[in-house]
């Protein structure tokens, strides 16, 4: 039987329901370890920040902070997720396209180490509030090296209208941005900071965005004497839902990228001191599942519905996306598939569909059914659609279970109406 954190899944779901994220901890503390081994090099600065977007709660950031982790925020919450959890702010990176006045505010109040700045605005504002300030603000600029991680075409320049950062052609504002960080009080302007998509599966599209950030870290320098001391790949590093996936092992996707930024790096007079990157998906989706009770059962023409006691409002992915999933049956996992099974949520949704057609062992009602990988961009983009209530979040390791997140119960449903 499916074993979380050497805690049987039938005796978790006995303890704290369903539907539930269950974390083993093992394996999500084996990719932390390989990020944290691997991620090194002789002659850089090395980095890796925790993008707590894919999954933010207590105490998943005291768990990454185990690992010398940074962290990655992008709003007041997470912001405030991360101070609540004792977490050392001088390590977080704050993002985001929009931040709001009040949102930077909070962040010099926090004393949060570096603000990646996302655009001539936002660069205005900083410099406007940094003055009250009493600590020097890194900063990072987000560029836009116009590259599409999920074509074979990684190179992509023309028509690129991402909301996110400046593109690498628009000199113009880059310098300015520059400029006016420099200038103000209390902010130090460290270098760019990109991220290329997720689920990248190629890592030949890291090797492009390394060459692409050295090569115009040596431009900056040359054409403006813009020196950047630090350069942030972002995330995207893919992780496995389904057999159709094959991610880059984490440990040879980081060798790369430092290998390639070793070399480049040369290239341009060795001006680059740090390298970053900023991981999510792959850390969060690490050994992580949501079990769900089987409710009622429906065959239609072409289908073999099985109704689960969550759906779009614990996992938004395969609505929003398409996104995979597999699916286990607790306690028949050695049994063969007998029928072709689709698995339907709760909500009154056509489109609340966790997985569509999936061969599975004769199910029923009452049945267990878990959904692995799930850790990632679920629980941080749920909803309480239809007044489903939040699941409950648990780490479970070495025999042993705890609670991370409680269920979310009817009375909090209502508690902020007046
Ligand atoms: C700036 C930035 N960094 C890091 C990440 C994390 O990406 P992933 O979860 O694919 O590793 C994202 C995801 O959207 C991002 O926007």
């Amino acid at each position: 039987m499916l074993e979380i954190g050497k805690v049987r899944a039938d005796e978790l779901v006995k303890e704290f329901g369903t539907p539930l994220i269950a974390y083993d901890l093992d394996v999500l503390r084996g990719i932390l370890r390989q990020y944290f081994e691997s991620f090194r090099s002789d002659s850089l600065k090395t980095g890796v920040i925790y993008a707590s977007k894919a999954f933010s709660c207590k105490a998943m950031i005291q768990l990454i902070s185990e690992y010398a982790m940074k962290l990655d925020v992008v709003s007041a919450g997470e912001l405030y997720t991360a101070k609540m959890a004792g977490y050392d702010c001088k390590n977080i990176y704050f993002h985001g396209n929009n931040k709001s006045e009040e949102e930077l505010k909070m962040a010099i109040e926090y004393g949060v180490g570096t603000v990646v700045v996302d655009n001539l605005p936002e660069a205005k504002m900083l410099a406007r509030l940094s003055a009250g300030a009493t600590y020097s603000i890194h900063t990072l600029l987000r560029v836009n090296p116009g590259i599409d991680a999920h074509t074979h075409k990684y190179i992509v320049t023309a028509h690129d209208d991402s909301k996110f950062g400046v593109l690498f052609s628009n000199e113009e504002d880059i310098t300015e941005i520059v400029k006016t960080l420099s200038s103000a009080e209390n902010i130090v302007f460290d270098g760019l900071d990109a991220h290329i998509g997720s689920q990248v599966f190629d890592k030949r599209a890291f090797v492009a965005e390394v060459r692409m950030m050295f090569q115009f870290a040596g431009l900056l320098n040359e054409k403006y004497a813009i020196k950047t001391k630090v350069i942030d790949f972002g995330g995207g590093f893919a992780t496995y839902y389904t057999k159709e996936d094959e991610p880059i092992p984490i440990d040879e996707v980081c060798r790369t990228i430092v290998e390639t930024c070793e070399t480049e790096n040369e290239k341009i007079g060795g001006i680059v001191e740090q390298i970053l990157i900023e991981p999510g998906r792959s850390i969060a989706a690490a050994g992580s599942y949501t079990l769900y009770t089987v409710g009622f059962t429906k065959k239609t023409l072409n289908k073999n519905y099985l109704f689960v006691d969550g759906g779009m409002s614990d996992n938004i992915r395969p609505a929003l996306y398409q996104a995979k999933y597999d699916a286990i049956v607790v306690g028949k996992e050695e049994m063969p598939a007998a029928k072709t099974y689709t698995i339907a949520g709760k909500c009154c949704e056509s489109g609340d569909i966790l997985i569509e057609d999936i061969p599975l062992p004769e199910t029923k009602t009452g049945d267990i059914i878990a959904l692995p990988a799930t850790g990632a961009y679920c629980y941080s983009m749920a909803s309480n659609y239809n007044k489903l209530t939040f699941p409950a979040v648990i780490f479970a390791e070495n025999g042993s279970a705890r609670i991370v997140i409680r269920r979310q119960t009817l009375e909090d449903l209502i508690s902020r109406e007046v």
